[in-house]
C-alpha cells in the first residue's frame, strides 16, 4: 500500500500517525510469554503508538516520554523530557524492572550531514537499549526503530549482549526508500 493510503487509513481510524501500522505488524510477529501490564513508549509524540497500545491492550499502564509536547491520551501518562533523564522521572523509575514492553520510535532531528546524523541516531539507540535493559522484566520485549547505516551491525551486537533473542524487521507500512528498520529483542 502507498504511504498516503496508510496515512488515510490512520486518519480514518483516529490515529495520529501512520506509524501505528508498523507497530501493529511488528507486534503481530511476537508471542509474549506474559500479558503486557506496564509499557514504556520512548519518543512518543505525537502519540500514535501510545494510542494503538491503549486501544489494543486496554488494561495496560502506559508511560510515554518525549522532548516535544504530546496532546493528552486517556490512560497514558506522558512526561515531557529527554530519554537521557528517564531515571529522574520518579513515577517511571519506581517501575524499573517491571515493564513488559519498551517501544521506541525515537528519531533525532536530522542535520543533513550524514556522519553526524548516524552518530546521533546511534547514541539515541544505545541509550534506548540501556533503558530497555534496565526497565524491562525477565522476558520483557523491546521494539526500537533504527536506520540502515554502517553502525547497524555494532548496534545489533550491543543489543545481543543484553537480549537473548534479537531480530530485525522492515514493516510493509515503512516506506521502501526510507532507511528505517526495526530491531526487536527479548530480554
Ligand atoms: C517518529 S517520532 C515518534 C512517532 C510516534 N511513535 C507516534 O506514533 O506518534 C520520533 C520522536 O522522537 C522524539 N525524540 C527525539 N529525541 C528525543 C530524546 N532525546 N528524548 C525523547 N524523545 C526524543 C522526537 O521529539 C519525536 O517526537
Amino acid at each position: 500500500m502507498h504511504a498516503d493510503n496508510w496515512a488515510n487509513k490512520a486518519k480514518q481510524m483516529g490515529y495520529r500517525t501512520r506509524a501505528v501500522f508498523k507497530l501493529e505488524e511488528i507486534l503481530s510477529k511476537i508471542k509474549p510469554k506474559k500479558k503486557y501490564k506496564n509499557v514504556l513508549d520512548i519518543g512518543s509524540s505525537p502519540g500514535g503508538w501510545s494510542q494503538y497500545i491503549k486501544k489494543k491492550y486496554s488494561n495496560v499502564n502506559i508511560y510515554a516520554v518525549d522532548i516535544l509536547d504530546m496532546e493528552p491520551i486517556d490512560g497514558v501518562n506522558f512526561y515531557k523530557d529527554s530519554i537521557e533523564n528517564i531515571d529522574n522521572i520518579i513515577e517511571i523509575n519506581k517501575l524499573k524492572g517491571t515493564f513488559n514492553l519498551v517501544i521506541s520510535d525515537i528519531a533525532p532531528n536530522l542535520s543533513g550531514i550524514g556522519a553526524i546524523d548516524i552518530e546521533n541516531i546511534f547514541e539515541l539507540n544505545q541509550m534506548t537499549v540501556n533503558v530497555a535493559k534496565n526497565y524491562l522484566n525477565r522476558d520483557g520485549i523491546m521494539i526500537m526503530k533504527t536506520f540502515q547505516n554502517n553502525m547497524l551491525k555494532t548496534l545489533r551486537r550491543e543489543m545481543e549482549m543484553s537480549f537473548k533473542e534479537v531480530q530485525m524487521f522492515k514493516p510493509m507500512a515503512s516506506k521502501k526508500q526510507s532507511g528505517e528498520i526495526y530491531l526487536f529483542g527479548v530480554k
